[in-house]
């Protein structure tokens, strides 16, 4: 059994307690990690260490440009130490390797350049118009920041959480997901090594109510909040965070529509409308769950994305030829087979895939025949299974599409650069993808309508976010 403790005031340490919880290999679907479970007291720690980093320490008055080597620094950790964080976050949620190693790893340590970068490049306004008196803006960095992630991405969104908070001078306690804490500590480790001051991003783990995470959102010192995770959890925060007047953003679930147009070139659609819903297992909030496919090419889409579903290949995902790899736990599988099993009751059929038999593991679905009010289409299912359905008109298209609880993404495919433009303006979703999906431009705003949060994420988004905007007034 590997071991993974809290990153608190700059010690790697267990809980005072000394109690603990297993992370579990979805693989193996045994124990492959012991972690200190934090409590109260340790959330009390990391708040305190942070909130003296922030009020007494170096890092909020240092230069962007100071900070900025710091977190260019440990980019570049993050790289050397690459093969380790990817295994880490393959064990502990059972994404395939080959997607941590072409990619994943590279984007986490790039989310705390562009960071350092977006800080240090840019400038507040001065106001000139006043004889009298010379006026600017001041971005102060709110104080400690509380940054509660997920599983699903626990590198991508652990970094992406903290990265802008800390190049804007802020200290920032994380708490990992329960599933995935092995990335986030060596994270934290690596932050110490390239310079952070102590204190300054602390680590605690645990799970959300009555443990670390509920103990930190609490928590009286904790100026901002950014959470990932479910819409329930995002309103029940968003609730402790009312009291206080914290602000936080939330980045939700999704229900992504995909609007597939006859004039959609099928070569392009087709593999990337796979890759939209099968990416990561189904376990991304901006997959295409739903897809709806214009009448004349209906069937021969549904067939072609048939045959690229099944030959999607399923394993271990340690195995760096793995495409899909198992649902991330017994309650995230219980859950899936739950809308595999309402399939049938409310009227729809399932072409392919289902559950696998053995194991965590279930095979690329496509369902077809179901109602637009039925569960599968309606609610986040965070696996692989896909809901397809015809439409005839661009009216009808987008009314389906805009027809959720959600509006984090949606995509469409035409080749009419008219139909491009019009029907993209009118899909109320956060992100909109034309001819592709999940093409991330980290500066444009990220997050989404509805129940799939509260505020953006990405540029200067973050800065509206993690600083005081302050107005200076001078009198010449
Ligand atoms: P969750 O929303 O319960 O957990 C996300 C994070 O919040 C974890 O770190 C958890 O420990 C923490 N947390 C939970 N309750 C909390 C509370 N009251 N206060 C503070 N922190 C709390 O998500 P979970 O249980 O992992 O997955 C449930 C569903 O949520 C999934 O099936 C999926 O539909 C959705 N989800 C969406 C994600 C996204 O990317 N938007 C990511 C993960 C899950
Ligand atoms: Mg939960």
């Amino acid at each position: 059994m590997e071991r993974f403790d809290h990153v608190i005031d700059g010690q790697v340490r267990p809980s005072a307690d000394g109690r603990t919880f297993e992370s579990v290999n979805p693989h193996t679907r045994e124990p492959w990690a012991e972690v200190a479970l934090g409590g109260r007291a340790e959330v009390e720690a990391a708040v305190e260490a942070a909130s003296r980093a922030f009020h007494q320490g170096s890092w909020p008055r240092m230069t962007t440009g100071e900070r900025r080597q710091i977190l260019y620094r440990l980019a570049d950790l993050m790289l050397e130490h690459r093969q380790e964080l990817a295994r880490r976050d393959t064990m502990d949620m059972g994404k395939p390797i080959s997607r941590l190693l072409n990619g994943e790893v590279a984007g986490a340590a790039s989310n705390f350049r562009l960071a350092a970068d977006e800080a240090d490049l840019d400038h507040a306004e001065v106001y000139p118009k006043d004889a009298d008196h010379h006026i600017y803006t001041q971005y102060d960095p709110a104080g400690v920041v509380a940054a509660v992630a997920p599983w699903n991405f626990a590198l991508t969104m652990g970094s992406w959480k903290v990265a802008a908070p800390l190049a804007w001078g802020n200290t920032v306690v994380l708490k990992p997901a329960e599933q995935s804490p092995g990335s986030a500590t060596l994270m934290a480790e690596l932050a110490l090594e390239a310079g952070m001051p102590p204190g300054v991003f602390n680590v605690v783990h645990g799970f959300g109510p009555g443990s670390a995470g509920g103990f930190l959102v609490e928590h009286p010192e904790v100026a901002r909040i950014t959470f990932t995770g479910s819409s329930e959890v995002g309103a029940a925060i968003s609730k402790v965070a009312a009291d206080r007047l914290v602000p936080v953003t939330l980045e939700c679930g999704g229900k992504g529509a995909n609007l597939v147009f006859a004039d959609a070139d099928l070569d392009v659609a087709v593999p990337s409308s796979v890759r939209s819903i099968y990416s990561n297992s189904g376990q991304v909030c901006l997959v295409t769950s739903r897809v709806y496919v214009q009448r004349p090419i209906f069937d021969e889409f549904v067939a072609r994305f048939v045959e690229q579903a099944e030959a999607l290949r399923l394993g271990d995902p340690m195995d760096p030829a793995t495409d899909l790899g198992p649902i991330v736990s017994q309650e995230q599988y219980d859950k899936v087979c739950g809308y595999l099993d309402s399939i049938p009751e409310d009227g729809g059929k399932i072409l392919t895939g289902g559950r696998a038999g053995d194991g965590w593991y279930v095979r690329p679905t496509v369902a077809i025949g179901l109602p637009p009010a039925a569960r599968a289409c309606r609610e986040e299912i965070f696996g692989p299974v896909v809901c397809v359905a015809p439409f005839d008109t661009e009216d009808e298209g987008v009314n389906l599409a805009n027809d959720s609880d959600y509006g984090l993404t949606a995509t469409l495919y035409t080749q009419d650069l008219r139909r491009a433009h019009q029907v993209a303006e009118r899909l109320r979703a956060g992100t909109v993808w034309v001819n592709t999906w999940g093409v991330r431009e980290r500066k444009a705003p990220f997050g989404g309508y509805k129940l799939s949060g509260v505020g953006r994420e990405g540029g200067h988004f973050h800065r509206d976010f993690f600083t005081e905007p302050k107005a200076i007034v001078m009198r010449y």
